[in-house]
């Protein structure tokens, strides 16, 4: 496609040293005392207690890291990644897709993972799944990600990434990667046992993921802190074990978003496989459907209470966050125009604000070419961060014959 030119990266070599102090804490996240008959035990990989302290709660921490982040941007790698598991929709969009432009603006190295291993965790890989791939480079793109200087890669295409899971294995127990808490619920869930072992081991994956870029900073929602705890532990314990002297890893630093949280259309939990999302790739007739479809009360007086009126509220923050005003604001002028009139601001603010996103969207999806091209460069890109990083570890574990 003509319009998008050469791509060009930047300093694919950008070394990142954080200048915040580097939080030591291993405890925090993992639920406290809960023993389960399943999954505890002694644990064989555990050479000793992790040096712990009580460090600040995650939210204070990501505040203090929002602010060093404002102040030397360049000091972060930042790596946040997505199942391509269909498009995404507008609670990715506020809750991290904005975030991923911010960060690149300020000056940040942003890494984006397109988790296509996490796919078969829980099912077959599918003729679609290319198209879910090149799918979500698009909304990467079409949301403002820069792809001369963003890196977005596949793991599946990063054979170094893959294998420092091996040595990451090695550093847990059984009973340790079995007290995460999404792998403990999703074991009971399978009836205990019946998942793959891919899900079992999927944190660990994801520490990979992140270690093997050297990301020092991996924003995610409150499900996935245990995850970065995890992958803080495996820093650790590899640092205890085959590099006391300079402590090879930097344990990476979780950060919390700030962004309100958006419910679905029918005021549950957004998410992909209940349907009651808006993807960024609908058109704006089907937009309007959607949330002609929404759920609200019985109340006609249109107000903005979280706790007491959660649907009604939820389509009013979703119309503030589009037009960047205060959601009471935006309640106020409803006022008794109740529920159509509340519809209606909504899908015109939607509307409006993704416009110039979805004409970008538009534009990209018939270019497969090109979005083939900006994976296959950050891929590349991946592939070095994630190769240098192995032979070092080959190194140090002294696997060089
Ligand atoms: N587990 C993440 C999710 O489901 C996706 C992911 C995979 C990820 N690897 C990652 C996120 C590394 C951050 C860093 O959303």
């Amino acid at each position: 496609m003509s319009g998008h030119g050469t791509i060009t990266v930047s300093s694919p070599h950008r070394t990142t040293t954080a200048s915040f102090p580097a939080r030591t804490s291993a405890a925090g996240f993992l639920p406290p005392g809960s023993p389960d008959p399943a999954t505890t035990g002694p644990d064989p990989a555990t050479t000793g207690p992790d040096p712990a302290s009580t460090g600040p709660d995650p939210a204070s921490r990501s505040a203090q890291i929002e602010s060093e982040l404002r102040r030397a941007p360049r000091s972060f790698r930042i790596l946040t990644g997505d199942r391509p598991t269909g498009p995404l929709h507008l609670g990715h969009y506020f809750g991290t897709l904005q975030n991923r432009v911010r960060f690149q603006q300020l000056g940040a190295d942003v890494l984006v993972l397109v988790a296509d291993y996490q796919v078969i965790t829980d099912r077959d890989a599918g003729p679609g799944l290319g198209a879910d791939v090149l799918g979500l480079v698009a909304d990467n793109l079409a949301a403002g990600l820069d792809p001369a200087r963003a890196t977005i890669f596949a793991h599946s295409q990063v054979s170094a990434l893959n294998q420092l899971m091996l040595p990451f294995l090695s550093l847990l127990s059984v009973a340790e990667v079995g007290r995460n808490p999404t792998v403990k619920e999703e074991f009971s869930a399978s009836g205990g046992g019946a998942m793959s072992a891919l899900l079992f081991t999927y944190p660990v994956h994801q520490a990979a993921d992140i270690l093997a870029c050297r990301a020092n900073l991996v924003p995610v929602g409150k499900d996935q802190l245990p995850h970065v705890e995890l992958t803080r532990t495996i820093a650790r314990r590899f640092n205890q074990r085959y590099s006391p002297r300079c402590g090879f890893f930097q344990p990476p630093d979780p950060l919390l978003g700030a962004v309100p949280l958006l419910l679905g259309l029918d005021g549950q939990k957004m998410s992909k496989s209940r349907g009651n999302t808006i993807p960024l790739s609908a058109t704006e007739d089907e937009t309007a459907r959607l949330i002609k479809g929404a759920r609200t009360d019985r109340q006609r007086h249109i107000s903005y209470e979280p706790a007491g009126r959660p649907e009604v509220a939820n389509l009013v923050l979703l119309a503030a966050m589009c037009q960047r005003r205060p959601p009471a604001a935006v309640a106020a002028e409803i006022g008794s125009g109740g529920a159509a009139r509340l519809k209606a601001v909504v899908t015109e603010a939607v509307n409006e604000h993704l416009r110039p996103i979805r004409a970008r969207r538009r534009e990209l999806a018939a270019d497969r070419p090109y979005l083939q091209a900006v994976l296959r460069r950050g891929n590349d890109r991946a592939a070095v961060l994630a190769g240098d990083t192995l032979n070092s570890v080959r190194e140090l574990m002294r696997m060089t014959y």
